[in-house]
């Protein structure tokens, strides 16, 4: 037995004062646990587990630790798993945006505590994956990603239904009052068949077939359906592979690259997939030290068409782009626009991988071809104007192409709360041609929820309106569509402009040009920013260090003491 080497489980010991003794207690306590020098001399793997009841995303969750722990032992590893923090978008309150940065920090003080060679990160949910990149990157210990997997699609009355975009459409339908309460209890009962993540275009599903682009988990690991052989299969295979990585050594940021983010930007685009994508590459390149900005999301954006044809953008679903061959299919068709020369995890290229992949086949409607795109380009646009300085972004692949150059008065909402509260009431007198502007709802002021796709007035979705212009310093989920502009920067809480708008002042949406104005005269601003006062930060606890540091979503919305260079970055 070597138990001097300062690796396996002899690494980060607890300090005792005699490196020795921290040894002979630990290796004493894992003998309580049935492990020996056989066991202990191996390189061992630790296994992120965020199951919980509350995370019924991650719902076989402990089948896939158990595959992944089979692989691990295969390989000649010592696997030892352990707890974080789990998030889920439906069970958490107001928002999992919020807890983000917590999970991150969490994962990452313990990936750096414990004693690992290597690190296999189980996620799923929305946030926990790019919580998992960013602790991963931060700790920058040999990590591998995977993901639980999008749920297979529903069905009633035959049709076929996935969360949420289906959720959120049927439920416009029964505001409008084309379902009734029956039906509306049927669907809610069929919309999500089995666990795992969205089965649509979502943030879940964007981040799982980024982190993949990325290089950051193994080949075809993002689309694989919960609960399904090709599922465990990958968790078994990610277990071996975790091994061989505590080989190599191979940490996160020996694969990331301006290059590889730059492939994921042009994943995000072909996929038409969610803006929240667009917050969280940042604040993981910026963990990485590597600039991303707004700008160059911009720029890719205008090159690279949509060519997965998923909802919300388009009419499949998840389980359609993973039998059209998943990732490495849509890698193989957008090679003209990517850098094929990045690395991933397991030390071959992207274009080692391109190669080896077949190409979509001919009967499969889910990939299109580079020659018959979905869409030219600009999936995702960034809005820079008046009303976001720091810029905003809105999902030009599912808004309204009537809405994309719109001019109409604003009504305001301070909050989700106080449009839950009026937007209903006919006496508001909100027309289609208004804007609704809901504000507060930025990082320092809510911590970011997806309040931003607010429902269009009951009254004019009866008189069959389905769309309307919504702008906010709010984010929106990835299931969600419309003509709706989300993420200005700087929030109203930190004092943007969204702060200075008032009912009846005319607002100015001019996508092609990339604009979102507000169209009151420069003087009159000043004015009103003088009588203006800012919401008061959360008195104590993690709502208060967060809204005290955390950055705006052009930057990301990480904390900035969490980030290469602290607040100056
Ligand atoms: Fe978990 Fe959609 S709610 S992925």
């Amino acid at each position: 037995m070597n138990n001097k080497k300062n690796t396996g489980i002899n690494r980060n010991l607890t300090s005792y004062g005699d490196p020795e003794f921290s040894r002979y207690l630990r290796r004493a306590f894992l003998a309580s646990a049935g492990y020996d020098d056989t066991d202990l001399d191996r390189p061992v793997v630790g296994i992120v587990n965020t199951s919980s009841d509350y995370n019924i995303c991650h719902r076989q969750m402990p089948e896939m630790v158990e595959a992944v722990k089979r692989g691990v032992f295969e390989a000649g590893g010592l696997a030892l798993a352990f707890p974080t923090i789990s998030l889920n978008e439906i069970l958490t309150s107001p928002t999992t945006m919020l807890y983000r940065n917590l999970m991150a920090m969490e994962t990452e003080e313990m990936i750096t505590a414990q004693p690992m060679d290597a690190v296999v990160l189980l996620g799923g949910c929305d946030k926990t994956l790019p919580a998992q990149a960013m602790a991963a990157v931060s700790a920058n210990l040999p990590a591998l990603h995977v993901v639980t997997g999008p749920m297979l699609t529903g069905h009633w009355k035959g049709q076929r239904l996935g969360a949420c975009t289906d959720c959120r459409r049927l439920w416009a339908e029964y505001r409008a009052g084309k379902l009734t309460d029956r039906d509306i209890r049927e669907i809610e009962q069929s919309l999500c068949a089995t666990g795992g993540t969205c089965m649509v275009m979502g943030t879940a599903s964007t981040m799982a077939c980024l982190v993949e682009t990325l290089g950051l988990m193994l080949p075809e690991g993002a689309t694989p359906p919960h609960a399904t052989g090709r599922r465990l299969k990958n968790c078994v295979a990610s277990g071996r592979a975790a091994v061989e990585l505590a080989r190599t050594g191979r940490k996160p940021t020996d694969i990331l690259t301006q290059a590889s983010f730059d492939n994921a930007v042009t994943v995000l685009m072909a996929l038409s997939g969610s803006t929240n994508a667009v917050i969280h590459l940042i604040a993981l390149a910026r963990r990485a030290g590597i600039p991303l900005s707004l700008d160059r999301i911009n720029q890719t954006s205008k090159k690279v068409p949509v060519l997965v044809d998923c909802k919300p953008a388009g009419k499949g679903y998840m389980e359609d782009f993973h039998n059209a061959g998943g990732v490495p299919a849509l890698l193989k068709v957008l090679a003209p626009h990517l850098n094929t020369e990045t690395m991933t995890v397991t030390g071959s290229s992207l274009g080692d991988l391109i190669k080896e992949t077949r190409p979509p086949g001919s009967r499969q409607t889910a990939i299109r071809h580079l020659s018959a795109p979905l869409k030219e380009n600009e999936a995702i646009k960034v809005l820079y104007g008046t009303l976001a300085p720091g810029g905003a972004v809105i999902k030009t692949a599912s808004a309204s192409p009537g809405l994309m150059r719109h001019r109409g008065p604003a009504v305001v909402f301070d909050s989700p709360e106080d449009a839950a509260e009026r937007i209903d009431d006919p006496a508001l007198g909100i027309t289609e041609n208004h804007v609704m502007i809901l504000r507060n709802c930025g990082p320092v002021g809510a911590g970011m929820p997806e309040a931003g796709a607010l429902p269009v007035p009951v009254y004019l979705a009866r008189r069959g309106v389905r769309d309307m212009v919504r702008v906010s310093d709010a984010r929106m989920s990835g299931t969600a569509y419309g003509t709706v502009i989300l993420h200005c920067a700087p929030e109203a809480a930190a004092g943007g402009p969204l702060a200075l708008v008032r009912d009846g002042d005319p607002i100015e949406l001019d996508v092609p040009s990339g604009r979102i104005d507000l169209a009151v005269p420069p003087e009159e601003l000043v004015k009103r920013r003088a009588s203006l006062v800012l919401p008061a930060l959360p008195e104590r606890g993690w709502k208060r260090l967060y809204a005290a540091h955390v950055n705006q979503a052009n930057r990301g919305c990480d904390l900035d003491f969490l980030t290469p260079g602290g607040e100056n970055n």
